[in-house]
């Protein structure tokens, strides 16, 4: 727990003894903004600029070749890079792929390893996660001729939060699957992923997860929870750029498994190009990757990781939580006067990288922000996110945005916007 102050010179304080204050210079920050959306896509870096720049220029000049270059470094693209993200998941480098997005690799993995029997045929959920999890797994327990009424089975949350106990209790012997988020997109609720990985195994469940909002922000050990497999985004913290390839994890025990969705780049280097009509499974994580390796959407996030290993996962959790704890400290000193309560938990070991801030009136307090130079995101049906991160905000900004809320509601601001919702929010 940190001690902190009211006040701009201790915003000064904060920002002046910050061992990555350094780091923001990296990033490419809009004059008069305040990014708090990095959550949602993070800012590019000057890194990642330069490794995209580096992938333009080998086309440019090699076409074809490209696939040879640099020891057939972008052949292997997706292996070179995994070796960069494991550190940051805790995982070997050959259990990872970076691939697809995280809804297809959902598809991907629920087709590997969702083997319905008579009995075992249920996929555990939430009702809180994000949708497209939901919308694949159903589509998934279609394709094997069931119902999702009969074959997806729901752990109910209660006011927003999951209890992993009552996930726990869910898991009936009917139970074939678990596939669970690691941190919640709204509430940034922590799952305890070994308890209830624990509990699946000692039942005989596959388990599974979906770490979109985990990495980048906090530490993963993949490891030691010893999940069979797992799915994450790179635009989100980790700074990939919109629509950057994603990952995921196929514990290596799981290696001699065929993938439901295969294709050509899932067959072994040796043989890939004998160009064979018999698939030669390549037996680690790359195996389960599908089709031609999509350079340009991982050429930024080589560059961005390169800095995650820089700096290391530890250092970045640390920055992060001082950020969402003086937040927090500033939104109970200032704003709950004002009708905002925090919908998050408070214990670091209880939320990830972003504050939920809760306002009845919040997605026009939403907009209002906007209008001060302000990037926040806004989600059904009142919470405002804000998501501070270690990399490129510095608590200045951080003391501005309460600020600015708070000027927003003692002038009534927020009041000229109408409730009419954006497309995107
Ligand atoms: C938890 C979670 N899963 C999945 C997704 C969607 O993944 P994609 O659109 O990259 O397939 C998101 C997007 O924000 C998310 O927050």
């Amino acid at each position: 727990m940190y001690e902190f102050k009211d006040g701009l010179e201790f915003s000064k304080f904060l920002d002046n003894n910050d061992p990555l204050g350094y780091l923001r210079q990296r990033f490419y920050i809009r004059k008069n903004t305040i990014y708090m959306c990095g959550n949602s896509l993070g800012l590019l870096s000057k890194d990642a600029e330069d490794t995209t720049v580096d992938v333009i220029e080998k086309w440019k000049n090699e076409g074809v070749q490209i696939w040879n270059a640099d020891d057939n470094k972008y052949y292997l693209y997706s292996s070179r890079i995994a070796k960069l993200m494991a550190p940051l998941v805790g995982a070997d480098d050959d259990e990872i792929a970076i691939v697809g997005s995280t809804t297809v690799n959902i598809h991907q993995v629920i087709s590997t390893f969702y083997k319905p029997t008579k009995d075992r045929y249920k996929i555990l959920l939430d009702d809180i996660n994000f949708p497209t999890d939901r919308y694949a797994i159903e589509s998934q327990v279609i394709l094997k001729g069931y119902s999702p009424e009969d074959a997806v089975k729901t752990v109910k949350s209660v006011n927003n939060f999951l209890d992993e106990d009552d996930v726990i209790e869910a898991m009936t012997d009917d139970v074939a699957v678990v596939f669970l988020p690691t941190v919640y997109y709204r509430t940034a609720q922590i799952i305890h992923m070994k308890k209830i990985t624990d509990a699946a195994k000692e039942r005989g469940i596959i388990v599974g997860w979906d770490l979109c909002h985990a990495v980048g922000a906090l530490e993963v050990d993949l490891k030691s929870i010893d999940a069979d497999f797992a799915v994450w985004c790179t635009y989100k913290y980790l700074n990939g750029g919109p629509g950057s390839c994603a990952a995921l994890y196929i514990n290596r025990k799981h290696f001699q498994l065929l993938p439901g969705l295969a294709g050509w780049f899932g067959n072994k280097a040796e043989t890939q190009f004998l160009l064979r009509q018999k698939f030669d499974h390549r037996k680690d994580g790359s195996g389960w990757q599908i089709g031609t390796p999509h350079i340009l959407s991982m050429a930024a996030l080589e560059g961005s990781l390169k800095m995650f290993i820089d700096i290391g996962m530890e250092t970045i959790r640390h920055k992060s939580l001082k950020l969402t704890g003086y937040l927090m400290y500033l939104i109970d000193t200032k704003l709950i006067q004002h009708g905002f309560s925090v919908g998050n938990l408070r214990e670091d070991s209880r939320r990830g990288g972003h504050v939920c801030l809760k306002h009845e009136d919040g997605y026009r307090i939403s907009l209002a922000l906007k209008g001060r130079g302000v990037v926040p995101d806004f989600r059904d049906p009142n919470v405002i996110r804000l998501a501070p991160v270690a990399l490129y905000t510095s608590y200045g900004e951080v003391y501005s945005v309460v600020d600015i809320l708070l000027d927003i509601m003692k002038t009534e601001s927020y009041k000229k916007f109408s409730c009419k919702r954006n497309v995107v929010v």
